[in-house]
C-alpha cells in the first residue's frame, strides 16, 4: 500500500481527527479533502448527500492516489459507508458517534448526544444506541449551529460564545446527564470552549482516537512520504487556507469534481 492516509470531512470538523492521527500516528503522511462549497452537510437532504459524497470521495482518492479513507465526519459516515465501500478500491475508515465509550463511563446511566440534526435523526444512530446504550438514557440533542462556529473559529480565531450556551442550554434541566457525546467532528475543535459553557460539569467523548488507532490498523504500510501534507477543497477561500496551514496543509488544490 503507498500513498498517505487521506481525511475527509464537509468543512474543516475532520482536523480534529487529523489531530488525534498526528498524535497516534506521527509519522504517517496525511491528507485532507473538504467540500466546503456545500457545508453544511447536516440540513442537506439524504439521497442528494450520498450521490455528493460518492463524487467528492472518488475525486479525491483519484487525486492523491492515497492509502486509505477516513470518512471524518459523521454525518457522512451514518449514511454513506457502505456505498463508499462499494465504489472505492481502498480501505474506509468511518466516524460514528462514541455511543460505546459513553455507556461504558457514565456512572447516571444517563448520557446526550451532541450532534447535526441528521446524525441525530439516523436509524443507524438509533441501532447504536440500541447496541450499546440500551441500559442509559440517551438525550439527543441537534445542534447544528456550532458547525458554523467552529468553521468560524478555525479560520479567525473567533466564536461566539452566546451560540455555544444556547445550543447547550438544554443541559440545565437534565442535571442527570453526566456524559456528553461529541457525535460531530466540528465539535471537538470547540471542546474548552463548550467546557466552559456548559451549566454543570460532564465528561466529554469523540470519537477521534478510536479513529485515529483504526486507521493504523487497517492501512498499515501506507508510504508516509508519498502525496502527504496535500490538501483539496471544493471552493476557493482564503480563510480556509489559513486554517488548513494552521493543521499542516500548505497550499490546497481546487478538488477536480467532475
Ligand atoms: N463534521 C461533520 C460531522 O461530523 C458535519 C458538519 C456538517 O454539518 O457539515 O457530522
Amino acid at each position: 500500500m503507498s500513498g498517505p492516509i487521506l481525511v475527509f470531512d464537509s468543512g474543516v470538523g475532520g482536523l480534529s481527527v487529523v489531530a488525534a492521527l498526528r498524535r497516534q500516528l506521527p509519522d504517517a503522511g496525511l491528507a485532507y479533502v473538504c467540500d466546503n462549497a456545500m457545508l453544511p452537510y447536516g440540513l442537506r437532504e439524504d439521497a442528494w448527500l450520498v450521490e455528493r459524497i460518492l463524487r467528492v470521495c472518488r475525486a479525491a482518492v483519484e487525486s492523491s492516489a492515497c492509502a486509505g479513507l477516513v470518512v471524518a465526519c459523521n454525518t457522512a459516515s451514518t449514511l454513506a459507508l457502505e456505498p463508499l465501500r462499494k465504489q472505492l478500491a481502498v480501505p474506509v475508515v468511518g466516524t460514528v458517534p462514541a455511543i460505546k465509550p459513553a455507556a461504558g463511563m457514565s456512572e447516571t446511566r444517563h448520557i446526550g448526544l451532541l450532534a447535526t440534526s441528521a446524525t441525530v435523526g439516523r436509524p443507524y444512530t438509533s441501532r447504536l444506541i440500541e447496541q450499546f446504550a440500551g441500559d442509559c438514557h440517551v438525550t439527543r440533542i441537534a445542534a447544528d449551529p456550532l458547525v458554523a462556529e467552529a468553521e468560524r473559529w478555525v479560520m479567525e480565531g473567533r466564536l461566539d460564545s452566546g451560540v455555544l450556551r444556547d445550543v447547550l442550554s438544554p443541559l440545565g434541566e437534565l442535571p442527570s446527564l453526566d456524559t456528553l457525546v461529541l457525535g460531530c467532528t466540528h465539535f471537538p475543535l470547540l471542546k474548552q470552549a463548550l467546557a466552559e459553557a456548559t451549566p454543570h460539569p460532564l465528561r466529554w467523548v469523540d470519537s477521534g482516537d478510536a479513529i485515529a488507532r483504526r486507521a493504523g490498523q487497517v492501512m498499515q504500510g501506507h508510504d508516509p512520504q508519498a502525496g502527504r501534507d496535500r490538501a483539496w477543497i471544493s471552493a476557493d477561500n482564503d480563510a480556509l487556507h489559513q486554517g488548513l496551514r494552521r493543521f499542516g496543509f500548505q497550499r490546497p488544490e481546487a478538488l477536480p469534481l467532475s
